[in-house]
């Protein structure tokens, strides 16, 4: 599949993996729509796209934000006149033990990277369903495929997503509307500087785990491989991809492991 003047929207795209996305969707001559809430760091990012395509504009979204929504969406498909892609990447992580994790935290995330995703998918899913014809990609994490320490609220989001766009891949099956889940595992982006600790602050520092982790050219060319394919969905990182099998395959070793693993 040619992403070649396919009108793609990308949420989280001032940084990190949606930031790396774009890039990479511009050499391949994609119209795209850049959203997060940094619009002065989304419009470098512009900049960067349009010496390898022709189209990219910048709209500002606040995945917390609910309300504000479908009126965004409304704008967006007015101006565009037509969505090929949406891809809810935007989102934020978590290093904190759950009992030292405020309840605030909890529901930040879960309002962040769930309800802002499906909030932003639903407000869309008309036009695609009128289309017939779309493509939602939802980034998640390993972690909306097993739990680890460090990471209850976070995995909990990311588990919501999985639930969510599974029933609604089955419900689409004959509207020509397509969804992949994107599971990174540790990718090395601003995630650990940008998560949540406890009292609901941000880390500020890189993880050593992120430091090592996938570079994140290598994990977008893998990402966009796995969207040529329609992929229902993919696991992408170095060897902690493996715990997938092991809790398939292996639960009884997964909870061995799991409470043993360094995860920062
Ligand atoms: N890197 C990894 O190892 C890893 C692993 C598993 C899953 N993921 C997932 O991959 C996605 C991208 O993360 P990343 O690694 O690229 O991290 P990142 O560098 O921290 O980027 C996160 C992006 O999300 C946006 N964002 C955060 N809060 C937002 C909000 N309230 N409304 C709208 N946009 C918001 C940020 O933009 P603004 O600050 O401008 O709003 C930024 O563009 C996330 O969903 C993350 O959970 C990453």
């Amino acid at each position: 599949m040619s992403f070649k003047n396919k009108v793609i929207w990308i949420t989280g795209a001032s940084s990190g993996i949606g930031e790396a996305l774009a890039y990479a969707l511009a050499k391949e001559g994609a119209i795209l729509i850049l959203s997060s809430r940094k619009v002065a760091v989304l419009e470098q990012v512009q900049q960067s796209c349009l010496k390898d395509c022709k189209e990219v504009y910048v709209q500002a979204l606040d995945l917390e934000q609910h309300d504000k929504i479908p009126a965004i969406v409304q704008k967006v498909v007015k101006e565009r006149g037509h969505i090929d892609i949406l891809v809810n990447n935007g989102g934020i992580s978590q290093r904190s033990l759950t009992q030292d994790t405020i309840f605030e935290v909890d529901k930040r995330l879960m309002d962040i990277n769930y309800l802002g995703t499906i909030a932003l998918s639903k407000a869309l899913l008309p036009t695609f369903l009128k289309q017939q014809q779309g493509y939602f990609v939802t980034v998640t994490s390993l972690t909306g495929v097993f739990g680890t320490p460090y990471r209850s609220a976070y995995a909990a989001t990311k588990h919501a997503l999985h639930g969510f766009f599974d029933s609604l891949r089955a419900e689409l099956r004959e509207d020509n509307i397509d969804v992949t889940l994107i599971c990174p595992g540790f990718i090395k982006t601003q995630v650990s500087i940008n998560a949540f600790v406890g009292n609901g602050e941000a880390q500020g520092s890189m993880d050593n785990r992120q430091n090592n982790g996938m570079q994140v050219d290598v994990f977008t060319k893998k990402m966009l491989r796995a969207m040529r394919k329609r992929k229902k969905e993919v696991y992408i990182g170095k060897k902690e991809v493996v715990m997938i099998y092991i809790k398939r395959y292996m639960p009884w070793l997964y909870h061995k492991i799991i409470a043993r693993v360094r995860v920062r």
